[in-house]
Formats: structure tokens, sequence, C-alpha cells
């Protein structure tokens, strides 16, 4: 092992070890390293662990690449095998795959594994931190399970403590979490996790994100049994899923009605009981997370014996997003055969690299399956999204992108895009028009600049606020929901 060099948080006096090293097991692991312990990142995949030793990333998530380099560097955190890191360290935090399997129930033989790993390699106390997203009562069966496999007479304890990082966000959430939750049973365990994030819990880490940390409320520890821990996980993307169907649907109505969904947003989220977070509408919610654990915890209602068909509804809801999008689009340009679509974005999210079940990419298929040709732009996603979608054109920059393009669709909102050269653009495309899936832009701005523009849950035409009120006849026409300018000559496809 290599001497541990104090951080700018202290000196590391935990040995810990973070087994996987995905999204949330790399990022954990570093963060860890920063506050100040030694940290040892594992993982069986031997092609990944060779990159990480090599200081090569396996995804892109902001301000994780200096962390690692810095906490490698002083030697705080290191990358190996789990059976080394299992061997050396008495807090093991679990940080494996749980995909989905066919019946939407989460997969969890990549716990298991480690479980029986731990009890064939571990001599002395193991406190088993079970971080990965579980069903209820995995801690209990991890418990019962660990103790079968312990021949070797190991004491240890089971702690459930989920993980709430944004991917895009991770290293910032990790450091100015709203909460950490901690379901324990033994008093052991509940001191030896609240030593490993005293300094986050006390706001006395430097954090790794801002040089001067904006003044925020101090996290909120809760205390609580492992089932109620594992529930607070999968409750709060379940709540989170449901806001944003939630925000389509009223989008839906805003539309249908004449409405302005920024401002009804912003009037329902006003009310501090609801707040204005996760009120964005869109073509829905996607990732590795939402999609499957909302199927993972419906899957686990019915388990337990509960209706959740209102959490059915929200994939539902969710899930109709992407034909909801491509009738837009066929709205606006009727066939869809032949045309070219410029895609700007194609992660679920901005500032990450991460397409798994990312919106973009079932709204691609969809239109490639109607004969649309395709030119996708991405800052960061487009090695991902090139192994799943190899049939596309893939662009340099969103210029390039837009390139002969009878519409433009913004189906991930990075702010690289918000910085567009309207003059440039409008000299590439061929014709005029933004079909904005994440409300990027303000209507105006796209107006004003000479294209036509479809938003999410945006009125077409003002609507009278004040006066007369008009007679049914008088009303604007609020089925003819895009911003238009009127059509070029070249609009109209020639006969044939
Ligand atoms: C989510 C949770 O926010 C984290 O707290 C949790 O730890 C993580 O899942 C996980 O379980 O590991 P993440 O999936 O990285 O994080 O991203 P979010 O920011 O939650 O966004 C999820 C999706 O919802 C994205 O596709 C995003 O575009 C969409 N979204 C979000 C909307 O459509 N509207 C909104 O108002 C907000």
């Amino acid at each position: 092992m290599l001497a541990v060099n104090a951080n700018r948080n202290g000196v590391g006096n935990m040995e810990i070890s973070v087994i996987g090293a995905g999204y949330v097991g790399l990022t954990t692991a570093a963060c860890l390293a920063e506050i100040g312990h030694h940290v040892l990142c594992a993982d069986c995949d031997m092609e990944k662990l060779n990159s990480l030793k090599a200081g090569q990333l396996p995804f892109y998530e902001p301000h994780l690449d200096d962390l690692v380099k810095r906490n490698v560097a002083s030697g705080r955190l290191e990358f190996t095998i789990p059976a080394d890191a299992i061997e050396k360290s008495e807090a093991i935090f679990i940080c494996v795959g749980t995909p989905p399997l066919e019946n939407g129930e989460a997969d969890l033989s990549a716990i298991e594994s480690v479980a029986r790993l731990i009890m064939s390699t571990a001599r002395g106390y193991r406190v088993v931190i079970e971080k990965s997203t579980v069903p209820v009562q995995t801690a209990k069966r991890l418990w019962k399970h660990l103790s079968i496999y312990n021949a070797n007479g190991l004491s240890f304890d089971v702690v459930s403590n989920p993980e709430f990082l944004r991917e895009g966000s991770a290293v910032e959430d990790f450091f100015h979490p709203d909460r950490v939750v901690i379901g324990a049973e033994s008093p052991r365990a509940i001191a030896l996790m609240k030593e490993i994030y005293a300094p986050v819990l006390r706001a006395r880490s430097t954090c790794a994100v801002h040089a001067q940390c904006p003044s925020m409320a101090q996290p909120r520890l809760i205390l609580t049994d492992t089932n109620s821990a594992e529930l607070v996980k999968h409750a709060s993307n379940s709540f989170l899923a449901m806001k944003i169907s939630f925000i389509n649907l009223i989008a839906d109505a805003c539309e249908a009605a004449g409405a302005d969904i920024a401002k009804v947003a912003e009037g329902i989220g006003s009310d501090k009981r609801i707040g204005q977070a996760f009120l964005s509408p869109g073509i829905g919610f996607g990732g590795f997370c939402f999609p499957k654990d909302l199927q993972a915890f419906v899957r686990i209602g019915e388990k337990l014996g509960c209706d959740f068909s209102l959490l059915r509804e929200v994939e539902k809801i969710n899930v109709r997003r992407t034909e909801q999008f491509v009738a837009k689009i066929r709205k606006e340009l009727w066939v869809l055969r032949g045309k070219t679509l410029a895609v700007w974005g194609l992660a679920f999210k901005p500032n990450t690299d991460d397409v798994r079940f990312a919106p973009a990419l079932g709204i691609i298929r969809r239109l490639l399956s109607e004969g649309a040709k395709m030119r996708a732009y991405d800052p960061e996603a487009m090695h991902k999204a090139q192994r799943d979608l190899p049939e596309i054109t893939y662009c340099d920059s969103s210029y390039q992108a837009a390139e002969g393009a009878d519409a433009i669709l913004v189906l991930t909102e990075w702010s690289e895009f918000r910085m567009i050269n309207w003059t440039r653009l409008a000299e590439l495309v061929s014709h005029r028009l933004i079909i904005d899936g994440r409300n990027l832009f303000s209507a105006d701005e796209v107006l004003a600049n000479g294209f036509q523009y479809v938003g999410v849950g945006r009125a077409g035409e003002p609507v009278p606020s004040s006066g007369e009120p008009k007679r049914l006849g008088e009303l604007p026409d609020v089925s003819m929901r895009s911003h238009s300018l009127p059509l070029a000559a070249d609009a109209v496809p020639a006969a044939t």
C-alpha cells in the first residue's frame, strides 16, 4: 500500500473499500478519498481496472477526473480487485450493478457474489454497506446470506446507505447532500458510518466543486432501520418520476388549452409544499435510474401486496412521450420519409455521456423507422450512442448536424446549444424550424432570429389575459401550436 498523505480535509484515518467502479462506485470512492479516507476501489472487470489505473475514466462526470487524479497521486485512492479490497478494509461499500431482469425486478446476483466473496476473504469485523439500489428487505436477506456462508466466524453488520447522486452533478451532490440516510441496527455500525461521513455532515470538508461553497443548510442525518432506508431510495426516485410525468400531463393540457407551462409550473412550484424542482416538461425521463427503479418498485409493490397502479401510470405517461414528440414532428413536416432531421443532444440529460434509456435514442429509432435521415450531435455522448445506434450520421458540432436539416430537434438541454449563432445556423439549414423537446429556448428568441418554434406545453397564440371575453368563434386557434413564421415557398413539397 502507498503512503497515505493528508489531504485538504485532514488525515485519512479509515480504510474503506468500494466494490464496483461504475457511476456510483467510482464517484463514491473518489469523494470518500477526497474527504480524507484511504479508499480501495475494486472491480472484477480487469479491462476497466487497467484503464482506471492508467488514469482513464469509463464515463464522463464533471469534476471526477480531477478528483481521481488528485487522490490517486496522494495515495488515498487505489484501484484493485475485489478480494484484495475486502481483505484490507473494515468498511465495504457494495456499489455493483442491479440491472433489470425481464420481469422488471432488479437482478441482485452481483450483490450475492460480493457477499460470498466477503465471507471467504475477510478476517475480523466488517461492515457491509449496501449502496446499490435494491428492493426493500435486501439488507435482511444479505445478512441472512452472509450468516449462512460465515464459515470463518466473522463478526459483521449490514448497513443500507442509499445514494442520491445525480449523474452530471454527482460530485457536488456528494459534498452537499440534502440528507445522508443510514439504515443500521447496531451501535458499532452506526458509529462507523457517522465517522465515515463526519466531514460531509459537519459541512467541514473542502468541496471539490466550489472554490467557495455557497451557504447551504447542514445535511440532515437520517438514522433508521435497513428496510426504511431502502424504501427511502425507491420512494424518492418514484416520487421524482411522478412529478415529471405529472408536469408532462399538465404540459399536454397547456398545449390543448392554449396555456403556458412555464407559468403554470411556476405557479404550482411556488407553493413550498410542492417546490419548483422537477417540474420541467419534455420528452420524458430516462437514464439508468428512474425507468428501471420505477419498474422494480412496481414489482416490489406487487410482492408486498400493495396496489402501485399509480406508478404504472407514471411509467405509461413517460413511455407515451416518445410517440407524442414524434407526432409533433410529423405535424410540422407531414411525411418524414426522406426528410433530414438534426438531433441536438443524445444523453438522457446534460453533463453526462450516459445514453442508457435516453429518450433521444427512442425518438431517433422511431424517426428512422419512418424513413427520416438523422444527423446527430452531442458534446459528450456520441461514442456511447454510436454503439447502440450505428446507423445514423454523427457530426462534430451542432452546426454540422444542422446542415440541410428540415428541422432541428433539441433532445438534451446542453447549455452550449444556447450559445448558438442564429445567423450562421440560418445559412446551414434547409428549413428554419426548431422543435424543442426540452424547452431549452424561449419562443421569442427563436422567432426573433427568423426560425419557427415548437416547444412543450407552450401556447401557440397569445391568449387574452384581460379585456372583453371573446365569443367561442373568436378564440385563438389553440390547435395551431407551433410558433410560426410565414412558410418559405420551398417549404411546400412539389406535387408528385
Ligand atoms: C436520479 C435521482 O435524481 C438521484 O437522486 C438518484 O441518486 C439517481 O437517480 C439514482 O438513483 O442513482 P439521475 O437519473 O442521474 O438521478 O438524473 P435526474 O437529474 O434525476 O434526471 C432523470 C431524468 O429525468 C432525466 O432524463 C431528466 O432529463 C428528466 N427530468 C428531470 C425531466 O424530464 N424533468 C425534470 O424536471 C427533471
